[in-house]
């Protein structure tokens, strides 16, 4: 069984992609190959080379108005590429590159409080603004629109009377921290991605 090349994009601290690298460690199912951050300075940035990890600053013309960086995945054998925390639209080309190879992280239950403008504080905030009593990660398969592709996997966990958008960020990343690397090994087993790659060879 060949492992499967996993790519990260990521545009903040990169907890989430901290998580992927841990569990995929042994390199047995996949490796992270590859990250890609949209900002200098991302703490993602630290973590690809902390753990020797080739990362790359994506050029933000390149990305919408070029290859989209299809060319460069291609050219490093990347078989599945993963958004962790990644504030850019996926353009067009990339997206019909990974057909089913392509998934995002949404820190709440879609499909409330997903599309433009909806990340990080901003997310927690309208949740507690609509006076909800629950909410939770989305996994989601990426497709042309923010937010919107096929939903993979969720979970949820209570909002209180005394959250905060911070608090409840904490407890949000604590379900991503537990389930997104084991949702993307499910995917690259159950869906056969891993042998279907090794059987390329
Ligand atoms: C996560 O909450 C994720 O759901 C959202 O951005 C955050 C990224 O956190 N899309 P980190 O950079 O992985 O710590």
């Amino acid at each position: 069984m060949t492992a499967i090349r996993i790519a990260i994009f990521a545009s903040g601290a990169g907890s989430n992609a901290q998580k992927i690298i841990d569990h995929f460690r042994s390199g047995e199912i996949a490796t992270v190959a590859l990250i890609l951050a949209s900002k200098a300075g991302a703490g993602i940035l630290d973590i690809a080379s902390k753990e020797n990890i080739p990362a790359l600053i994506l050029e933000k013309d390149r990305f919408f108005r070029g290859d989209g960086y299809v060319e460069e995945l291609k050219k490093r054998d990347i078989g599945f590429i993963v958004l962790a925390g990644f504030l850019w639209k996926i353009p067009v080309n990339l997206i019909r590159a990974y057909p089913g190879r392509m998934v995002n992280i949404h820190p709440a239950l879609l499909p409330k409080y997903g599309g433009k403008g909806m990340y990080g504080a901003h997310v927690h905030e309208a949740v507690i603004a609509a006076g909800e009593k629950e909410s939770g990660i989305s996994i989601h398969y990426v497709d042309e629109l923010y937010d919107h592709g096929e939903i993979i996997f969720q979970a949820r966990c209570a909002v209180t009377e005394s959250d905060t958008a911070s608090s409840l960020a904490e407890k949000i990343h604590q379900l991503e921290h537990a389930h997104f690397p084991k949702v993307i090994e499910s995917l690259l087993t159950d869906q056969n991605i891993v042998k279907r790659s090794a059987g390329k060879a």
